[in-house]
């Protein structure tokens, strides 16, 4: 019995085939959707080449992810780092904006529960990156993505250092264009990215409809003014509000969790 066939064209109902050929009966399609939404990543990155893309912060009550000096360590209680943690084992790759090293040079590895170190992308047009950064100073991989690579002698000091700096697309805003990135990154075999902030990158993402799944973890503490999580979307009727087509609410410790899909 088969739950969902596997829709890579290389495979496509192949084996199942071969199957029935040797006299073996087949039945497909049973609990298809469970099957699908088990798979969930492997099947957006097989029909459209993209990796899937789950975006993940820790939020105040007051849905801040910074207080207005930009610290933010820690919004979430220790069980919902953890739980941080994991999810980050779960993925291909991490993606940050240089905003986010800049202000908080965050190591990006799997440390508070057992699990592989997924590569770590940073998105840095001009390569602002500085070259003590804790991404560039482990024996782990991490790719900086640019557009401008006039600093020869910057970049040449990053691969010294067993890291990647990837030229890729300008965009409209004269940043990297997400969406070739994105196409980049798949080609090479990258399936699912989490990406862990700040607000511009979260916010670009939602914008260019790049994100697949939101992980939000709030927490019981309010910062008042501060650094939001997402930016302008431009929505100004509530009706045009990003809705999730599905929604799973539960509690990590003192912390709320929604893991949303779209
Ligand atoms: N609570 C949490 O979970 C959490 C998690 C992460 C961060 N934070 C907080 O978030 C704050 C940083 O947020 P941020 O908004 O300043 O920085 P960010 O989103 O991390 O980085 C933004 C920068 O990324 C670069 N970038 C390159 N391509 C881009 C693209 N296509 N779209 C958007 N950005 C692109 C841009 O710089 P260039 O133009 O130079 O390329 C941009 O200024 C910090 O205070 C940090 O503590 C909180």
């Amino acid at each position: 019995m088969i739950g969902a066939l596997d829709t890579n064209p290389l495979v496509n109902g192949k084996g199942a085939q071969i199957l029935r050929d040797h006299g073996v009966e087949v039945v497909t399609g049973i609990l298809e959707q469970e099957a699908r939404e088990l798979n969930e990543v492997y099947f957006y990155y097989i029909r459209t080449g993209l990796p899937f893309i789950t975006i993940k912060y820790a939020q105040s009550l007051d849905g801040r992810i910074a207080t207005s000096r930009g610290d933010s360590r820690w919004i979430s209680s220790e069980k919902g780092r953890r739980f941080a943690h994991r999810l980050r084992a779960q993925h291909d790759a991490i993606m940050v904006g240089i905003g986010t090293v800049l202000a908080d040079d965050p190591l990006l590895t799997v440390r508070l529960v057992k699990g592989r170190n997924p590569l770590r992308i940073c998105l840095d047009s001009h390569l602002r990156i500085p070259l003590n950064s804790q991404v560039l100073s482990d024996d782990g991989k991490t790719l900086i993505a640019i557009i401008d690579a006039h600093d020869i002698k910057k970049v040449e000091a990053i691969q010294r250092q067993g890291k990647e700096v990837l030229m890729v697309q300008e965009g409209a805003n004269g940043r990297v264009e997400l969406r070739s990135l994105m196409k980049v990154l798949a080609e090479r075999g990258i399936s699912s990215i989490l990406v862990e902030g700040g607000t511009e990158v979260i916010t670009a993402l939602l914008k260019e409809g790049l994100a697949n799944r939101m992980v939000v973890i709030t927490a019981p503490l309010i910062l008042g003014k501060g650094v939001e999580g997402i930016g302008d979307l431009g929505i100004i009727d509530v009706g045009r509000a990003i809705r999730p087509s599905s929604r799973k609410v539960k509690r990590i410790g003192e912390d709320i969790v929604f893991d949303l899909r779209f």
